[in-house]
């Protein structure tokens, strides 16, 4: 039986030279693919209290807005720089190749809500980082970070574990 890992595709040099792109758009474009990593992402986490679910962008969005559903709690996302309508918080942050912000709307998450932050793939943790200090200056609790992908040697995990937040990767 395949594993998740079987259904990504490494794309080399993209967006640049020496960057080893892996594609999890295979893995969403499969239904056995996708559904089994839905259904594992959200496996470390049943019996326990989670508010919402919050997804990174882009492709945090599509397995964040299943995995919301699947928990049937509300989904709230994390965007690039002036995208979200109404009014938000904004974190700069460092990424594998370039910078960026990404920002929160103010009134999405309440003091207390317990959160599960999804993300396809964890790097430098530059992206989560900056979500779960966002998440963090509204007020909410975050649950843990699930990723399909941890590049353990861009030393993402290390990072966020160092600030206390439980990780859980299906492959790396
Ligand atoms: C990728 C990936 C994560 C982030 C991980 O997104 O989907 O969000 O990089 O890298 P980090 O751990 O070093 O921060 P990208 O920034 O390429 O944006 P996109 O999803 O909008 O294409
Ligand atoms: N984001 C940061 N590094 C990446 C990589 N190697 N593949 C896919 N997305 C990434």
């Amino acid at each position: 039986m395949p594993s998740v890992e079987d259904y990504i595709r490494t794309i080399p040099d993209f967006p640049h030279e020496g960057i080893m792109f892996r594609d999890v758009t295979t893995l969403f474009a499969d239904p056995r693919g996708f559904r089994m990593a839905v259904d594992q992402m959200v496996h470390p986490y049943a019996g326990r209290r989670i508010d919402k679910v919050v997804g990174l962008e882009a492709r945090g969005f599509i397995l964040g807005g299943a995995i919301a559903h699947q928990l049937s709690v509300g989904f709230v996302p994390i965007r690039k720089a002036g995208k979200l309508p109404g009014k938000v918080i904004a974190q700069d942050y460092v990424l594998e190749y370039g910078e960026a912000t990404v920002e929160l709307h103010d009134d999405a998450i309440t003091a207390g809500e317990n959160i599960l932050v999804v993300d396809d793939l964890l790097a430098t943790g530059g992206t989560a980082e900056a979500g779960i200090k966002l998440i963090e200056r509204l007020g909410g609790e975050i649950v843990g970070c699930a990723f399909v992908i941890d590049l353990p040697d861009l030393g993402g995990r290390a990072r966020l574990e160092s600030m206390g937040i439980e990780i859980e990767a299906l492959c790396s």
